[in-house]
């Protein structure tokens, strides 16, 4: 594994992170079991950073880890845990409230209280606003950070699937920084690198966590749009290049992000442990600018200008 500092922080991170929103599956015992065997094979090839969410089955998936913290106390000296908060999912069909996302201040001191119950730690690493509030008030969010930060609840703050625009504008009233933005980035989705998002990570040092890497190559992303020529273009060059690293498709596509400037640590969602353990071949591929831009082309059916 190699590991890196996270601007603005103490903390050295793993360069690959640990995403834990699918480790209890159904939340039968079976897949409980899974999921466990997931984290201690991410732990075994060295992952230390964790990332999680209060909504993540439900708020199973921090149960789950809250488990495997009792079961192996010391661990949490070692580990970073990330959590998010922010989206209100609606709970039953009845309920008059629709989804929706809730940055208020009562609201994500609850959120934070519930996440450290369930993973019985007493602090977040690091505490992320899951998704944009469209009712956002930054000064409020601020004040929130604020009293997380005081009361030793919460160590540094981030925010995901933030917008330029929004990052700033909760930059301006902030009193700490913005430590990461947790986006999705992959070879189908690259808003990150025309709007902005990935030029103010480097601008301000904030650390990009890519989300759904392998989204569009392993498995279909979400709001697919590749047609089935694209998806062939992308798969021919992926072979291609994958033959010349001597690795796997997938790998190249986790080589392309971590080639980034910006310093994008991918986020590994599998349960397999054999695939998390593999993973970590695409961080000593020597991947070069040309395959880069081999991959974009094939990726949009065109040169660039
Ligand atoms: N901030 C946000 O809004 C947000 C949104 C989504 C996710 N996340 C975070 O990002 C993490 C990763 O997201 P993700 O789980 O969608 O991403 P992912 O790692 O790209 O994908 C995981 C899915 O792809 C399959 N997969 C992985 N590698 C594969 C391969 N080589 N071949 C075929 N299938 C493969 C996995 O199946 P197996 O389990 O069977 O291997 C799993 O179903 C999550 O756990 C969560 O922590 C954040």
């Amino acid at each position: 594994m190699q590991f890196k500092h996270l601007k603005h922080t103490e903390f050295t991170s793993s360069r690959l992170i640990y995403g834990c929103m699918r480790i209890t599956g159904e939340n039968s015992e079976a897949d409980r079991k899974k999921g466990k065997a997931a984290i201690y094979s991410a732990i075994e090839a060295g992952y230390n950073h964790f990332d999680h969410a209060d909504i993540y089955g439900g708020g199973e998936c921090e149960s789950l880890f809250g488990e495997i913290l009792k079961e192996s106390p010391s661990l949490r000296d070692d580990i970073l845990i990330t959590s998010k908060a922010g989206i209100r999912p609606k709970k039953k069909h009845s309920d008059y409230s629709p989804t929706r996302y809730d940055f208020s201040k009562q609201y994500i001191l609850e959120s934070v209280n519930g996440s450290l119950g369930r993973l019985g730690v007493e602090q977040l690493d690091l505490f992320m606003l899951h998704r944009p509030d469209f009712l956002m008030n930054v000064h409020e969010v601020a004040e929130t950070f604020a009293i997380l930060k005081a009361s030793g609840k919460v160590k540094h703050f981030g925010v995901s699937n933030f917008k330029p625009s929004q990052v700033e504008s909760l930059r301006s009233v902030m009193s700490m920084p913005l430590v990461a933005n947790q986006v999705e980035i992959n070879i189908h989705n690259i808003d990150t690198l025309i709007d902005g998002t990935l030029d103010q990570c480097q601008q301000h040092k904030i650390t990009p966590i890519a989300w759904c890497p392998l989204g569009g190559v392993a498995y279909p992303a979400w709001g697919n749009t590749f047609t089935s020529e694209d998806e062939q273009r992308i798969e021919i060059e992926l072979k291609l290049q994958a033959q010349k690293y001597q690795c796997q498709p997938w790998q190249v596509i986790l080589a392309w992000l971590l080639l980034h400037p910006a310093g994008i640590f991918p986020i590994i969602g599998s349960t397999t442990p054999s695939r998390i353990a593999a993973a970590k071949v695409a961080l000593d591929l020597q991947y070069s600018r040309e395959d880069w831009y081999r991959l974009f082309e094939a990726r949009n059916g065109e040169t660039v200008p």
